[in-house]
């Protein structure tokens, strides 16, 4: 057999991005492709790129610049531009760089073992549709490995709601959901391969409807089912969106033992005036009426969102409506970032706020979300969560895992093994980690 061709590939953005990158390698490893975890030894080199801010794009290219010495020192190297950035940029991407020798949109993956083919074959290769076939079913199996205890696993894709800043509706499409039996299927295979925890992944998961046995199934229905494997000890799902938040959801999360306490739900703004602006179609109270409704089901859900700041026409009192609205949540993880214009969006028409202002207010809503993160670890000291021990620790014999509530926590017991959800009482927390004894 011909010695194996060595793949780097380097995920920038979302979990969907990292969920894609492990489908690519397991395609381009029928393809005679083994992964590499440095790009110095590679013969292809892929960058799975996020264009959702601006600054996600920018390092893409200077990182394609710094493989310039590479492709010197090695003819035969490849280079490819996967993800949201080759879907925006298209061909322009190798008319700026040229030592790019494949574009690949993320609704394509299917087709890379012959893109790569024939750029071997010495020419250059773009495909950036959105075909009709499910890139999933259509990509090459690589061989069965075992899996480290949690894995992702993309239930649907695209969006249909085109908030006026977000490129998302462009970039990956239309919203796709895939059939329920093959999302049973793809779980049942990763829990025979070791897998304890599935984060159900899409850009509106919450929106997810498969067709499933007897029509068209809701992302509560496939929770429930994924439910029954029994190896499959939890159950997560992002992103959602506050308007597909139906009443069999929130049921779920009051009682699906397996559904784990943590919704990532993103609401970007509380001002009435800019969440109409960036067609949300909800109002902050609306936001708030579901969080309510979340926590009567499951008092200690832990709640995590997305914050836009700076977005065009956004006053002080708009602003002022975001710091109540993060008041009234408490939040115990957040992401927020000052509003960049993506070229085609609505919103990049508009005037924008000025960076010092948007800067300043960055600032202040991250000191306040800073101060919510560090209230609800403390809370916890003394008590008890279960950790899902995924990896070994830097000290002997420690393993770290994570939370019900997605906090890194870590524990030493020699009777414990990965993939076992220990009981871990906290004797100390961090923002984001809790050190803890076996008990
Ligand atoms: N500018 C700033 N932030 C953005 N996001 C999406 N588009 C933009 C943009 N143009 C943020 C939103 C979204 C998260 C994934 O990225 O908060 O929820
Ligand atoms: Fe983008 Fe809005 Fe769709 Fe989320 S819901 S992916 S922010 S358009």
């Amino acid at each position: 057999m011909a010695e194996p061709k060595k793949l780097f590939i380097k995920t920038y953005g979302c979990q969907m991005n990292v969920y894609d990158s492990e489908r690519m390698a397991e395609a381009l490893g029928a393809s005679g492709y083994v992964t590499t975890q440095s790009a110095d030894d590679a013969d292809m080199i892929l960058l799975n790129t996020c264009h959702i801010r601006e600054k996600a794009a920018e390092k893409v290219y200077s990182e394609l610049g710094r493989f310039k010495a590479l492709k010197a020192a090695n003819p035969d190297l490849k280079i490819g531009v996967a993800g949201c950035v080759a879907q925006a940029e298209g061909a322009e991407i190798m008319r700026r760089q040229p030592l790019v020798d494949l574009v690949v949109g993320p609704q394509t993956y299917h087709r890379l073992p012959a893109m790569e083919a024939a750029v071997r074959a010495g020419g250059r290769a773009v495909d950036t549709d959105f075909p009709e076939e499910d890139k999933f079913d259509h990509l090459p199996k690589g061989p069965r490995a075992m899996r480290g205890p949690s894995a992702f696993l993309t239930v649907q894709e695209g969006c249909d709601k085109f908030c006026a800043f977000c490129v998302v509706p462009y970039t990956r499409g239309a919203e796709v959901s895939r059939p329920v039996a093959r999302v049973l299927a793809e779980a049942e295979d990763l829990v025979a391969r070791g897998v304890r925890e599935i984060t159900l992944l899409g850009q509106n998961v919450n929106a997810y409807h498969g067709d499933g046995v007897g029509g068209v199934w809701g992302l509560a229905r496939l929770i429930r089912e994924l439910a029954r494997i029994e190896g499959l000890k939890r159950i997560r799902f992002t992103t959602s969106h506050p308007n597909d938040m139906e009443d069999d959801l929130i049921a779920a999360h009051g009682d699906e033992p397996k559904l784990m306490p943590y919704l990532h739900l993103p609401v970007q703004s509380g001002s009435d005036r800019i969440l109409k602006a960036m067609n949300r179609k909800h109002t902050a109270a609306d936001y708030l009426r579901v969080i309510d409704r979340l926590r009567a089901a499951r008092p200690d859900l832990l709640l995590s969102g997305d914050f836009i700041v700076g977005f065009p026409g956004e006053t002080e009192a708009d602003f002022q409506d975001t710091l109540a609205l993060v008041r009234a949540v408490g939040y115990g993880q957040a992401y927020s970032f000052k509003y960049s214009a993506r070229p085609g969006t609505p919103a990049a028409e508009r005037a924008g706020v000025s960076d010092d202002v948007a800067s300043d207010r960055l600032a202040r809503l991250q000191a306040l979300l800073a101060e919510q993160q560090r209230e609800i670890p403390e809370a916890m000291d003394g008590r008890e969560v279960s950790v899902l021990l995924e990896n070994p620790g830097r000290m002997g014999g420690q393993l770290v895992g994570k939370s019900e509530y997605l906090e890194a926590g870590h524990g030493t017991d020699p009777r414990a093994q990965l993939g076992d959800i220990g009981r871990v009482r906290i004797v100390e927390s961090g923002p984001n980690s809790l050190a803890g004894v076996l008990v």
